[in-house]
């Protein structure tokens, strides 16, 4: 465990002298990372830190109102580009592609609206496991492996890259950022499109942002939970009314976990279970069938692709 007093001072330090006098992007999801960079930065370079908040589409419900209220009083930039995610994404069910096409995407834009400020240098929050991961060939995540080598940035600062999970919640809350941030489930950054196997859709990405939002909603207050949530596994028979459908198929994930790297199934009761089908199925019409997932990482991930 670091010593976070003397990592804070450190980080701001080395953010200092990495981006001297010029104005520096990052991308400000709202989750515990990108906050806790964000914090270090604005402590480091005040007003030439310039967070923009990349809404990719695939982000949850209610996601992009909730960082204008968190964020509205620094200068945020909120850039809708959901509709450029699911060109990108068109067509491509391979896991790693699309972690790639998101990745490639993401910094695209990025690169665009850093044109914009005048900014050539880029903060992002990753954090270790992310890099060890990356390096196994585990996968690629999309702010370490998927990042496109032809980058326009001429420099990228990770002030958090030797922390786990646990070591930047204890920043956060050295750095006195909300406990709603600091307590924050990870989502992935290439969100709920890894939540979806296959193609990502515009009506996918509808379907599990409800049935994610029921998962959260029902679980995380009773569980506290390192994540649950919603991933769309197929499609299968159902009977709905009279008729027999075609319905999708939903996953319910919850894990315990200390830094990711393994996690167990949380014993939810049967009967909470059952709840959580009928409420997803009634609310989600098109939904036909919901499984709940007792794998342990290993030898499952936690995400589905
Ligand atoms: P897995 O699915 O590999 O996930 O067991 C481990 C942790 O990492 C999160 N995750 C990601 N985070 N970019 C991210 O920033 C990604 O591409 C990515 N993929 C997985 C996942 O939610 C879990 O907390």
């Amino acid at each position: 465990m670091v010593n976070t007093e003397k990592f804070i001072a450190k980080a701001i330090e080395e953010i200092k002298t990495a981006a001297g006098n010029e104005k520096v992007v990052m991308a400000l999801s709202g989750g515990v990372d990108s906050s806790v960079c964000a914090a270090l930065a604005a402590r480091a370079i005040g007003d030439n830190l310039i967070p923009i908040y990349i809404d990719t589409g695939l982000m949850r419900k209610g996601e992009t109102d909730r960082i204008r209220t968190i964020f509205g009083n620094i200068r945020l930039q909120i850039i809708d580009a959901g509709d450029e995610f699911l060109d990108s994404l068109k067509g491509i069910t391979d896991p790693e592609a699309k972690r790639k096409a998101i990745g490639e995407r993401f910094i695209r834009v990025f690169e665009r609206e850093a044109k914009k400020v005048g900014a050539k240098c880029l903060l992002q929050g990753t954090i270790y496991p992310d890099i060890i991961e990356s390096q196994g060939g585990i996968k690629s995540h999309h702010n370490v492996g998927g990042m496109p080598v032809d980058i326009e940035f001429t420099k990228v600062i990770e002030p958090i890259r030797d922390l786990y999970k646990d070591e930047v919640r204890d920043v956060a809350g050295a750095l006195g950022l909300p406990k709603e941030i600091q307590h924050r489930m990870p989502f992935p950054g290439p969100g709920l499109a890894v939540r979806v196997l296959g193609e990502v859709t515009r009506e996918k990405v509808a379907v599990i942002r409800e049935a994610n939002w029921i998962v959260e909603d029902e679980l995380v207050e009773k569980y506290h939970p390192w994540q649950c949530f919603a991933a769309l596994i197929g499609l299968g028979t159902g009977v709905k009314g009279d008729n027999r459908i075609h319905g999708w198929i939903v996953a319910v994930r919850a894990v315990h976990s200390r830094d990711a790297m393994t996690a167990d199934p949380i014993d939810i009761p049967f009967e909470h279970l059952v709840k959580i089908g009928s409420r997803i199925t009634a609310d989600i019409p098109s939904v036909a069938r919901v499984v709940y997932d007792i794998t342990a990482k290993p030898p499952a991930t936690i995400e589905y692709e």
